[in-house]
């Protein structure tokens, strides 16, 4: 079973996108169980009192654009990764739509571009490519996806998820086998709230904007139901996957999806009204909608085989993962230099219940005692 801090703590790891919202709770967590973190993206996005996320603090972040393939290939050269998380991505449907060209050169050409500097670093033993639930074809229907779905996407965006997952399979079928690392696998999830995140046209984002400022929370599709789920259950994911592949050379070697429940699935509007009940604070005002781009159905991701063979869970209720995210919020909109703590007692508050949920599927069943003792944070450690 994983040996989070054992397996983490000393390691070179690699973030593309440790700039953006999922890479920043990514590299903070390995950061906490003593990992050496680094990685480019672009410049972060700033949120509403312009100041800029203070990544400096925390991590070696390089601006660099993943378009260029030399930069990118000199990049890995010079910091010869153990371990690569690729989380570098247009990620945006909207913006998907608004520049095709741009989503697909980042989305597929940046994969591309990371995978062939990965192959080529004799140091890399393991790549992970974060993609989406989007990347499956949408049949439009009520059942989960599994991980032997055909690939597709019906927009911009969404294909080229599925493109990065077949560049991935084609990387990894080409140039890597048991004997030759590095082990290429995949981790597709779906919509995260959590702090941090300041993009345009996210919902909590676009919330948390209309309350600090005192605006009314505009909301356009309020029976429009997608899943919720909070960043460190994702990451959380990413992270056991990650352990798992080195601890086990050649083995998992293939797509795993990390999705909410069905119980996760609340509407726009739901989610508004416990925000406002978490926040004490926010007034609501449903507008109809204009004629927007096509909104598929919300492609539901099945799980088993993570929770089968990596015991991942999510582990957090939908107003725990609500309230944690106003949390954030709320707390550095009063005092900005709460960014890193409240992100930090989070992760520290998740490792803990992860231990306590590990230690139980460990007593049910035959999983080594020492699997559990190093289930721990590198402080608890
Ligand atoms: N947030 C979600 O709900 C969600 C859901 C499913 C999948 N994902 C996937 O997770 C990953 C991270 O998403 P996020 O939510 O953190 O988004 P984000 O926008 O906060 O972060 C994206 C990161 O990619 C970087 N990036 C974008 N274009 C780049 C370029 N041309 N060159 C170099 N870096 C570039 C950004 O600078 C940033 O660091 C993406 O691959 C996204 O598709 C996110």
């Amino acid at each position: 079973m994983t040996t989070f801090s054992e397996v983490y703590r000393g390691k070179r790891v690699m973030v593309t996108g440790l700039s953006g919202f999922k890479g920043r709770w990514l590299g903070k967590w390995l950061k906490l169980l003593g990992a050496d973190v680094f990685g480019f993206g672009l410049e972060p996005i700033v949120g509403p009192d312009g100041r800029r996320p203070p990544l400096e603090d925390e991590f070696e972040s390089i601006t660099l654009d993943i378009r260029d393939r030399r930069a990118v290939a000199d990049f890995v050269s010079a910091y010869r990764p153990d371990i690569v998380f690729h989380l570098a991505a247009q990620p945006l449907v909207r913006a998907g739509y608004d520049d095709p060209c741009g989503t697909f050169e980042t989305n597929v050409m940046g994969t591309v571009h990371v995978l062939d500097a990965v192959r080529r670093c004799d140091r890399t033993e393991v790549f992970i490519n974060v993609t989406s639930d989007k990347c499956y074809e949408n049949r439009e229907w009520s059942w989960g996806y599994r991980e032997n779905e055909a690939m597709g996407g019906y927009d911009p965006y969404s294909a080229s998820k599925g493109c990065s997952e077949l560049v991935t399979a084609a990387f990894r079928r080409s140039f890597t086998d048991e004997m030759r690392p590095p082990y290429i696998a995949s981790a597709r999830a779906g919509n995260v709230i959590g702090g941090t995140d300041w993009s345009a046209d996210r919902l909590l984002p676009d919330i948390a904007r209309a309350v600090l400022s005192d605006e009314p929370i505009v909301i356009r599709r309020p029976l429009s139901v997608r899943p919720w789920q909070h960043v460190v259950e994702a990451i959380n994911g990413y992270m056991q996957l990650g352990a798992e592949m080195l601890l086990k050379p050649g083995k998992h070697v293939e797509g795993w999806n990390f999705g909410p429940t069905d119980d996760d699935a609340v509407s726009v509007r739901d989610l508004v009204k416990i925000v406002v009940e978490c926040w004490g604070r926010g007034v609501i005002r449903e507008e109809a909608y204009p004629q927007g781009p096509h909104e598929a159905r919300y492609l539901k991701l099945d799980s088993s085989k993570a929770r089968d063979e990596l015991k991942w869970v999510p582990l957090l209720s939908i107003r725990e993962r609500i309230q944690w995210t106003v949390d954030w919020y709320r707390e550095t909109a009063t005092d900005p230099s709460a960014y890193w703590e409240v992100m930090e007692r989070q992760i520290e508050d998740y490792q803990r219940r992860w231990n306590e949920w590990i230690e139980t599927k460990t007593s049910e069943s035959s999983l080594p005692a020492a699997a559990v003792s190093s289930v721990r944070t590198s402080r608890a450690a």
